[in-house]
C-alpha cells in the first residue's frame, strides 16, 4: 500500500495510489463517509475484472452500471441515461461513484459525478495504460458532442486514484500501444531520458516505470498550468490534428493512434518551419513505429476535411490555427514566452500533404 505521488487540485491534495493492489480499496474508502457506491464500468472491464472488484467490496452497498466499450459511449445520450438510471436507484449526496475502466469510463463517470446533485464524490480505478498514465490525472472530465471531442465537460477531481498494474495483464496489444502513444507524447515534450527508454521498445521497458514517470511529468505540468493557458499546452501536443483525424476516422483510429499521427504532423510542420531538426522529426517517426503506432494520415481523410474540422472545433473561419510545436526533444517551442504558434491555413495544408507519404 504505497502512496507514490500526490495529485494536485486547487483546493485539495488528492492521494494517488500507484502500484497498489485493488484489494486496498476498502481501506481507502474507509476514510470517506459514504452510504453506498455506484460502480460505472464498461462491459470489457466488467467481464474481465468486475468480479475481482466486487469481491473486494463485499459488505458495502453497491449498484453497478455497465456501458458499451468505446469512444461512442462518451456521448450525451449515454450521460443522460446513466444519470437517470443512477437517480432511479436510491442514491444520496453521500454516495460515491467508482469509475472502473479506461479513459472513456473515467471521463464519463467523472462527468456524471461532477454533475449529479451538483457534484458527488468519486474515485478512479483505471484499467488501461492510457487511463493509468494520463487521463485520470488532472481532473478533466468530458463527453463528446457532434461539435467535437470533449466539448462538454469540466474540471472535477476524484477523492483518490487507485492504480493496480495487474489490470494491464489483459489489455489487448492495440490498447497498450494507444496508451504508450500518450507516454511518448510526454517524453517528446518534456523528458528525453524517458524517450530513450521508450525508443528501446516493448521488450525493454517496464510499464510501471513508464506510467509512474508519465504521471510525474503530467503532475509537474498541471501544477504550473492546470488550465492549459500556456505551459500546460504541452499536454495537448499532437492533439490538434490528432482530434481532427480521430473524429474523421469514424472510429477506425483510437485516441492514442490519432495522437501518434498528430505528433508526426506537428513534427513535420516544425521541421518545415526550421524549428525542429530533421533528425528530431525522424525520431518522432522512429519511436512511434517502434511501438507499431500509425504515423501517416489515412488516405481516406482529406487535408481539406482536416482543415474544416480544425476551424469547426475552434469555432472560427479563415483564421490561423494554433499548433503546439517542439524545437527539440524535451523542449517546446515558445514565441515571446508563449506556447502555441498560430499557423496560416495554407502553410498547414502544404505540410499536412507530406504526412500521407509512406517514407518519411
Ligand atoms: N481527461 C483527460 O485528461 C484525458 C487524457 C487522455 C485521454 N483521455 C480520453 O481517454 C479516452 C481513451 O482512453 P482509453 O485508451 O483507456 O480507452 P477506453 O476507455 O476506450 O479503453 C480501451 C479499450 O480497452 C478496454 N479495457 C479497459 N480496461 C481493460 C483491461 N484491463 N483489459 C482489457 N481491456 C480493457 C475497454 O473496454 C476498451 O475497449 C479517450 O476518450 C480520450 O479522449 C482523456
Ligand atoms: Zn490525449
Amino acid at each position: 500500500m504505497r502512496l507514490t505521488y500526490t495529485a494536485y487540485n486547487e483546493d485539495k491534495i488528492i492521494p494517488l495510489y500507484s502500484g497498489v493492489a485493488v484489494g486496498s480499496i476498502k481501506d481507502r474508502l474507509s476514510n470517506i463517509d459514504f452510504d453506498k457506491v455506484v460502480i460505472i464500468t464498461d462491459s470489457n472491464a466488467d467481464n474481465l475484472w468486475g468480479k475481482t472488484l466486487l469481491d473486494e467490496l463485499k459488505g458495502i452497498k453497491k449498484e453497478v452500471f455497465v456501458i458499451k466499450p468505446g469512444e461512442s459511449s462518451k456521448s450525451f445520450n449515454q450521460y443522460q441515461s446513466l444519470c437517470s438510471d443512477i437517480l432511479n436507484k436510491e442514491i444520496t449526496k453521500k454516495t460515491v461513484i467508482i469509475a472502473f475502466g479506461g479513459g472513456v469510463v473515467g471521463n464519463i463517470a467523472g462527468f456524471v459525478a461532477g454533475t449529479l446533485f451538483r457534484g458527488i464524490r468519486f474515485v478512479h480505478i483505471p484499467t488501461t495504460i492510457m487511463s493509468q498514465a494520463d487521463s485520470t490525472t488532472g481532473g478533466k472530465q468530458a463527453i463528446n458532442t457532434m461539435h467535437g471531442k470533449n466539448t462538454i465537460g469540466m474540471f472535477y477531481e476524484p477523492e483518490f486514484i487507485l492504480i493496480d498494474y495487474s489490470f494491464l495483464k489483459t489489455l489487448p496489444e492495440r490498447e497498450v500501444r494507444s496508451g504508450i502513444a500518450e507516454c511518448i507524447k510526454h517524453a517528446l515534450c518534456q523528458d528525453e531520458k524517458l524517450l530513450r527508454k521508450l525508443e528501446k521498445g516493448k521488450e525493454y521497458v517496464s510499464f510501471q516505470e513508464i506510467i509512474q514517470r508519465t504521471i510525474y511529468l503530467k503532475l509537474r505540468t498541471i501544477k504550473r498550468d492546470r488550465k492549459e493557458i500556456n505551459e500546460g499546452k504541452v499536454l495537448v501536443y499532437g492533439h490538434t490534428i490528432g482530434h481532427a483525424v480521430e473524429i474523421l476516422s469514424r472510429g477506425t483510429l483510437n485516441h492514442g493512434e490519432a495522437v501518434s499521427i498528430g505528433m508526426c504532423c506537428a513534427a513535420t510542420l516544425s521541421n518545415r518551419l526550421g524549428l525542429l531538426s530533421f533528425e528530431n522529426k525522424k525520431r518522432h517517426y522512429r519511436v512511434l513505429r517502434k511501438w507499431n503506432l500509425p504515423t501517416e494520415i489515412p488516405q481516406h481523410i482529406k487535408v481539406e476535411e482536416i482543415i474544416d474540422r480544425l476551424h469547426y472545433d475552434k469555432k472560427v473561419k479563415d483564421s490561423d490555427i494554433e499548433m503546439i510545436l517542439l524545437r527539440d526533444v524535451g523542449k517546446v517551442y515558445k514565441k515571446k514566452g508563449r506556447v502555441g504558434l498560430p499557423i496560416n491555413e495554407d502553410v498547414l495544408k502544404k505540410s499536412l500533404k507530406l504526412c500521407y507519404k509512406k517514407d518519411e
